[in-house]
C-alpha cells in the first residue's frame, strides 16, 4: 500500500525503494542540511534525502566528519524534516555515537527518529556492524548501510582512498554487503569503490545499492548537494559532477551589493517606505512653523 500525501505524490518509504530496485527504476538521493535546501530537493522529486555527517565539513567548516556531535546532527535533521514531505529521510549517525555499546547506539538512533523525525539512520561499516543492524531492526528503526570508503574510518584507512582494489578486499566488501542485507539493512551506500565491484554487489543484493564514486551500475546515486552546486572550496573528487556554479553566483551577488551600497545605489526610492501624503503635509507644516519662529 502506498501512502499518498496532500498533493497526491506518494511518500517514499523503505518498501518503495525495494520496489524501485525490483522494477529497475533508478533511485536518486541528495544530502540536505537545512530547511530551504531540503524543500527545494523534495519539491524536485528526489527519492531520498540524507542529512549526512558531511555537514561537519560543508556547513560547519570542520576538517573531517569526526568531530560532528549528536547535537549537531539532531539540530540539522530537525530543520531538514520541516522541509521534507515526500522523500525518505535518513540521518547519519556521527562518529562515536554507535561505537561504544549496542545500548548507547540504539538510544542514539532512537533520538533521530523520536526527536528529529528521521525515518532511518545510516551507519558506516560492514560485517562487524551486523549485530547492531539486527538490534536496530528489532527496535523498528530502519537502517541504511555504508561500506567501501567510509569517511569516519579516515585514520584506520590511512586517508580517503578508493577501497576494494585487491581480490581480498573485494571478497570482504561482498561479505560486508551480504551481512548487512541479512541483518536487515533497507539499502546500502557504496562509496569510493571500483565500478566493477559495485556492479557485482548490486547484482548480488536484493536491497538497493546507492553509489557515490561507485559507477553507474548501482541501483541509485547520491551526491553531496553542495558538490553538485559548486558550493565547496576544495577541488572536487573525480566522481563529482557540478551541475551549477552557485559559488560564483553568490560571490557576484555579494560584490554587487557591496558596490551598490558604497556608491549610494542601494536602496533606491522605490525600495524605501514612504509616509502617507497627509502625514507628510502635516510634518512639513510643523517643520515650516518651527523655521518661522524667530530666535
Ligand atoms: O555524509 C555524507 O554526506 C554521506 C554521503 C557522502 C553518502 O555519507
Amino acid at each position: 500500500m502506498s501512502i499518498t500525501t496532500g498533493d497526491f505524490r506518494s511518500k517514499i518509504t523503505a518498501s518503495t525503494l525495494l520496489e524501485k530496485k525490483q522494477h529497475q527504476e533508478l533511485i536518486t538521493c541528495l544530502t540536505a542540511y537545512d530547511y530551504s535546501s531540503a524543500r527545494l530537493i523534495d519539491e524536485a522529486g528526489i527519492d531520498m534525502i540524507l542529512v549526512g555527517d558531511s555537514l561537519g565539513m560543508v556547513m560547519l567548516g570542520y576538517e573531517n566528519t569526526l568531530p560532528v556531535t549528536m547535537q549537531e546532527m539532531l539540530h540539522h535533521t530537525r530543520a531538514v524534516r520541516r522541509g521534507v514531505k515526500h522523500a525518505f529521510l535518513i540521518a547519519d549517525m556521527p562518529f562515536a555515537s554507535y561505537h561504544v555499546s549496542l545500548r548507547e547506539a540504539l538510544r542514539n538512533a532512537a533520538r533521530f527518529i523520536k526527536e528529529a523525525g528521521a525515518e532511518a539512520v545510516k551507519i558506516e561499516g560492514g560485517e562487524k556492524r551486523a549485530r547492531l543492524f539486527e538490534r536496530m531492526v528489532e527496535a523498528e528503526i530502519p537502517v541504511v548501510g555504508h561500506i567501501g570508503l567510509t569517511p569516519q574510518s579516515l585514520h584506520s584507512m590511512g586517508g580517503y582512498k578508493v577501497q576494494g582494489k585487491t581480490l581480498k578486499a573485494i571478497e570482504q566488501l561482498m561479505h560486508d554487503a551480504i551481512a548487512l542485507e541479512q541483518a536487515g539493512a533497507c539499502c546500502v551506500v557504496l562509496e569510493g569503490i571500483p565500478r566493477e565491484v559495485a556492479a557485482m554487489i548490486t547484482c548480488e543484493l536484493e536491497i538497493p545499492t546507492i553509489g557515490i564514486g561507485a559507477g553507474p551500475e548501482c541501483d541509485g546515486q547520491v551526491l553531496v548537494f553542495h558538490d553538485l552546486l559548486g558550493l565547496t572550496f576544495a577541488p572536487p573528487a573525480k566522481f563529482v559532477r557540478r551541475y551549477a556554479d552557485v559559488g560564483s553566483v553568490i560571490r557576484n551577488a555579494v560584490l554587487a551589493f557591496k558596490d551598490d551600497v558604497k556608491s549610494c545605489g542601494y536602496p533606491s526610492d522605490a525600495e524605501s517606505y514612504h509616509l502617507p501624503k497627509e502625514t507628510l503635509s502635516s510634518l512639513q507644516a510643523v517643520a515650516e512653523r518651527k523655521r518661522a519662529v524667530p530666535l
